[in-house]
This record gives structure tokens, sequence and C-alpha cells, in this order.
């Protein structure tokens, strides 16, 4: 079974409760996306293998540890899940970025996908896979099987709100794939909105609504 990680940190949920209210402008609900990522992707990156290396400083020698030439990619949902990128690539400036295109049929609410680009190597790389909202996890997880289609063996999902119909839902696909979130909401209305959650994410970002 999948870990679930859910954030307690004050600076990110004070973050979140700023961006939660309908009355956060478009310009700041961007830039919070972007902060709550860079802080979620410190700690989602945390069992990075490390390798010991000699530095010297003017004064001696000094061991350090320095990541150990592990590659890392970010595969963001589009749209909502490109607002996450930039925090995160802030933290891992030499990671490349993916994308997966999908929306949510209003009718159906499945999954419709309409884009899909990866880096050459990505079976190489550790993917982390970013979109805010985790709702009925059915864009998540078939994000995550295209991927697994591709080779890749070591993926995480980052989110910054979770429904628990969501994660039961990836950890029923996609029992090895690790779950962050920075809360997880209470449950889904009838159109599949998380509740209380923070409303469409994608248009709150872009300001299409
Ligand atoms: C939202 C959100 C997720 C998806 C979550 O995207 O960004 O991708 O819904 O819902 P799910 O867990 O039930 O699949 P949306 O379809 O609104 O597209 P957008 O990002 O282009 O606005
Ligand atoms: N997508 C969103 O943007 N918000 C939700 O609450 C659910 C799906």
């Amino acid at each position: 079974m999948s870990k679930v990680c859910v954030f307690d940190h004050p600076l990110i949920q004070h973050k979140l409760s700023i961006l939660r209210d309908e009355r956060t402008s478009v310009k700041e609900f961007r830039e919070l996306v972007s902060e709550i990522a860079m802080l979620m992707c410190y700690e989602a990156t945390r069992d990075l293998p490390l390798e010991e290396v000699d530095v010297q400083t003017p004064v001696a020698v000094a061991r350090c540890r320095r990541i150990s030439g592990k590659k890392m990619a970010i595969v963001p949902i589009l749209r909502a899940g490109l607002g996450m990128v930039d925090g995160m690539m802030r933290m891992v400036p030499s990671c490349k970025v993916g994308h997966v295109g999908l929306f949510r049929d209003p009718e159906t609410k499945e999954p419709v996908k309409y884009y899909y680009k990866m880096p050459a190597d990505i079976t190489e790389r550790d993917v982390i896979v970013v979109d805010p909202m985790l709702a009925t996890g059915g864009s998540a997880s078939a994000a995550i099987q295209f991927l697994k289609d591709d080779g890749v063996k070591h993926i995480k999902l980052m989110s910054i709100i979770g429904a628990p119909e969501g994660v039961a839902r990836m950890q029923k696909d996609h029992p090895d794939v690790d779950i962050f979130v920075a809360a997880l909401d209470d449950h889904l209305n009838e159109n599949a909105y998380i509740v209380p959650g923070l409303g469409d994410a994608g248009d709150r970002i872009f300001g299409t609504k």
C-alpha cells in the first residue's frame, strides 16, 4: 500500500488558508500555488540518495554530501498542474518537465487526454506527477498509467488538496505510488468538486472564470 503524507507544516497550512479563500486574487493564488509546491517539494525529495564529496573551503577540506546523480522529472497534469512547476524547478533546477494534458468530461467526470509529451529519457528518471487537486483520482490515475505504459518505474504524486475518494482510487490503481498532499478534505460534492476545497484550480490559476 502506498504512503499518504499530509504536510502539517505551519507555513504550508498558512498559505493554504489564503489559497482556499474565495477573495484571493488570481495573482496571489498563482503565487501561493507556486510557493506551496516549492515547500512540498522539499519534503517529497527527502529520500534522494546522497554521496560524499570533499570540498576545499578557504580553510580546510570539508566532507560534504551531494545528491548522487539521481535524475528527476516533474510531470504536471495540464492545466492546473502547470502552476506547481515553477516552484519545484526552483528547488530542483536540473530536472526535466513532461506534460500530460487531461480535462474532466463535465458529464462523465472521466479524464479525456489531449496532450502527452515526455523527455526522451523519461524511463531513467524518478517522476513526480503534480496536480493541485486530487478529486475522484481519475486524472492522476490515468496520467500515471500513461507513464507506466511508457516504462517509468518510480513515480510519486503531489497534490495540494486531496479527497478521500481520490486517495482510495489511487491506492487501488497504483499502490506503488506514494501520495503527498497539503490537506485531505472531507468529500466530493455532486459535481465531483472537493468540499471544502478551493473551487476550480485551473480557473483560479489562469483567471478563466
Ligand atoms: C482538474 C484538476 C485535476 C482534475 C482532478 O482539472 O486540475 O486535473 O480536475 O479531478 P479528478 O481527480 O476527478 O480527475 P480539470 O479537468 O478541471 O482541467 P483543467 O486543469 O484544465 O482546469
Ligand atoms: N478539479 C478542481 O479544480 N477542483 C475540484 O474541487 C475538483 C476537481
